[in-house]
Formats: C-alpha cells, structure tokens, sequence
C-alpha cells in the first residue's frame, strides 16, 4: 500500500473552483487505479477569502500548505477586489504564499500536442515534437534588488541592482538538473555572460555543479540568442534554467507556442520535494460560471505534482496520455475549439480524461 500523500487543494476564485474539481476527480481516478493514496483538505486563499475572513492568506490556509506535501492551487482574483487597497488584494495573498512556503523556482512546461499544432502562430512543422521546461529563478536577481532614484549630472535617474549569491545559482541548478535527469538529459542554462557579472557568477557556478551530473549534457546560450531559437527550433530544447527576469520573458514566449493559456501547467518548487502546482491562467471573470473553462491546464499540473513531487511517473504519464487521447478524438473547449458551436464543457472534458486513464 503507497503511503498517503497530504494535498492542500485551494480552489479560489472564478473559475478556480470549477477546474480543481476536474483535478480532483483525476486524483481520485489514479487512486483507483494505481493504488496511491491522497488526502485533500481545502482551504480558502484569494478573494473568497477575504469576503469571508478578511485577509487574502488566512493562518489555517498557510498551516495547511506547510503541513501538506503539496499544494494544488485554482486561480485567484477578479473585478471584484481589483480596487481594494494592497494588503486585501488576492494578489498579494499569491506573493505571500510563495515566500512563506519558501518557493524559490517556477517551473512552466511547454508540450505541443500534435492535433493542436493549428492553434499556434508557428508553422506546425517548425513546433512538431517540442516538449520542454522553462526553470525560472523567483527569488532573486533584478526583481528584489535594491532600487531607488537620485539626481545626476543630466538630471533624475533610477537605479535597480540585479544580484545573485552562489547558493542561489547553485540551488536552481541543482533543481533543473535533477528535472532534465527526469527527461531528455539536456539542460540549457541561459544568460548574459558577455556582459553581466551575475550571470558570469550564473554561468561558473552551473558548471561546477555540471560535475555532480556527468550524464547530463549541459549547454550554455545568452538569452537574446536563445529567444531566437525558442522560436526557431522549439524542439531542440529540453530543460532550460534561468534567472529571475529572462525566465520572466523566456516563460512566457515558451508559453504561447503553444496556443492556448487553458492548456499550460506550472509549478513552483523550494528545497525538497515539496511543490505548489496550478494553472499558468488566472482565474478568468469573463467566462466564470458558465461551466465552459477549460480544466486541462489545472489536469496537467496534477500531473506535474506526480513527477516532481510524488516521483510518480507511471500516473503522471497515463494522465498526459489521457488527455492527449481525448484531444486526438476531436473533443475541445471553446478556447481550443475551431468550431466554437462543437465545443464541450469544463465537466464533460473532465470526464472524458477521468474515463481515458489506464495503466
Ligand atoms: P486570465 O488568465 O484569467 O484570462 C485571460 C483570458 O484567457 C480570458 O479571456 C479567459 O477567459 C481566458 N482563459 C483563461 N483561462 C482559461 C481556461 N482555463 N479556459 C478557457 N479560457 C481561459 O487572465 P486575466 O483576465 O488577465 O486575469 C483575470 C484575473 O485573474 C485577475 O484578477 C488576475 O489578477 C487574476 N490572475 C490570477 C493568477 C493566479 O491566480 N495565479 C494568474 C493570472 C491572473
Ligand atoms: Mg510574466
């Protein structure tokens, strides 16, 4: 019998709700038929709660979180709260989870399936087979450097500083090493080493730890080349790992050769096995309620949180597959839909993925 695995499930807000119950009819459905064992507890995050409890991240929530062995998360926000005053915005419940759990990386896959290559912008033939991994740092770098203005000899200037310590590098490294061992064996590591000291530090630091991972094959690409061959040839990557703000960039480029938000899974991991998982989408106001949101990128992320975290592969893959069978059959949400009047709804996708997943 596999040991129980502790899920905080957080559904929030808009479609949140709607898409973690598709997940969690995919958990119970590996459950069944790969014999582990979950435990789900939800709690309140974002703007239900602070309609309910007056803070976006209530204690009991982030108890919750720290007590479980991973956190699956819906969306949060909506017009709703848009105007509150910072410290009761959803928004500020997410950066606060994220540095109370200790989340140092985000990790965004980028998977084209085949049947939806006429969705994205690219030439099908140029996206045919990419399937990679965009490790950003989240912690540090020019995002949380000192900034501030002051007066110069040609008038106002403002300053941010990007810095980086080894133990943050290494840190990262280590996580994307031990992601592309999981994989291809290929790991990418991206910066400016031509002209950033950071990333000269980056880029030492990544090749001494290179020697504790000799079967993994290790390259080095500055940035504003690699934004060119993540357009170019998509497929010739595997894991890419990066600092704060390229992987800012890089995340989102990878992202859109895909197509479709409602498709895109993330997650953010810190030291050990523990990870937050959701989808890359928020929670969508617009089409909140109508039962019409598309679950796979909430399905998806379960199926991250089982390679990442659990190390359960075998599921992880029948639910990749699943949902790649039911998309070959023709079955799409109306993001994804072609003929949007042949388009399935949120539960109706669920259930055809739950039925599609075998051993
Ligand atoms: P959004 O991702 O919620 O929506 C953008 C567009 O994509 C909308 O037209 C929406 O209908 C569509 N969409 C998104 N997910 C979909 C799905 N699963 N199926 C079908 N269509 C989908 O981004 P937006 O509109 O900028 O933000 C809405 C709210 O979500 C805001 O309050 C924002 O702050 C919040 N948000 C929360 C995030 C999170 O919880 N991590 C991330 C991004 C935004
Ligand atoms: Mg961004």
């Amino acid at each position: 019998m596999a040991d129980v695995k502790k899920i905080a499930v957080i559904a929030g807000d808009g479609i949140g709700p709607e898409v973690i119950a598709e997940a969690e009819k995919v958990l119970k459905k590996t459950e069944e038929i790969f014999g582990y064992r979950f435990e789900t507890e939800h709690g309140l995050f974002g703007g239900i709660a602070i309609d309910e409890t007056g803070t976006p991240l209530p204690q009991n929530t982030l108890e919750l979180c720290k007590k479980a062995d991973a956190v699956l998360l819906g969306a949060v926000g909506g017009p709703k709260w848009d105007n509150n005053p910072k410290e009761l915005r959803p928004e500020t419940g997410l950066l606060g989870i994220r540095k109370e759990l200790g989340l140092f990386s985000n990790i965004r896959p980028a998977v084209i399936f085949d049947c939806l290559k006429d969705a994205s912008t690219l030439k099908p033939e140029v996206l045919e087979g990419t399937d990679l991994i965009v490790v950003r740092e989240l912690t540090g770098g020019i995002y949380f450097g000192e900034k501030f203005r002051r007066e110069g000899a040609h008038g106002e200037e403002a300053v941010d500083t990007c810095v980086y310590n080894v133990q943050e590098i290494e840190r990262i490294a280590r996580q994307a090493f031990e992601i592309a061992r999981t994989r291809s064996k290929r790991l990418a590591s991206v910066d400016k080493a031509n002209v950033l000291e950071t990333s000269r530090l980056w880029r030492e630091t990544v090749i001494r730890i290179s020697a504790d991972y000799p079967d993994v094959e290790l390259e080095h690409i500055l940035v504003d080349n690699c934004a060119m061959q993540l357009l170019r040839r998509p497929s010739s990557f595997d894991v890419i790992v990066t600092e704060n703000m390229f992987g800012d960039i890089l995340s989102d480029e990878a992202a859109m050769l895909t197509g479709s938000i409602g498709m895109l899974s993330s997650a953010s991991l810190g030291e050990g096995a523990f990870g937050l998982y959701e989808p890359v989408h928020g929670s969508a106001p617009d089409i909140a309620g109508q039962g019409i949101s598309n679950p796979i990128a909430t399905v998806l992320s379960v199926a991250l949180m089982f390679r990442l975290t659990f190390g359960y592969h075998d599921a992880a893959e029948a639910i990749e597959r699943a949902v790649k069978e039911v998309l070959d059959a023709g079955h799409r949400t109306g993001d994804i839909a072609v003929d949007k009047s042949k388009a399935i709804g949120t539960t109706a996708m669920g259930d055809l993925i739950v039925n599609a997943i075998r051993k």
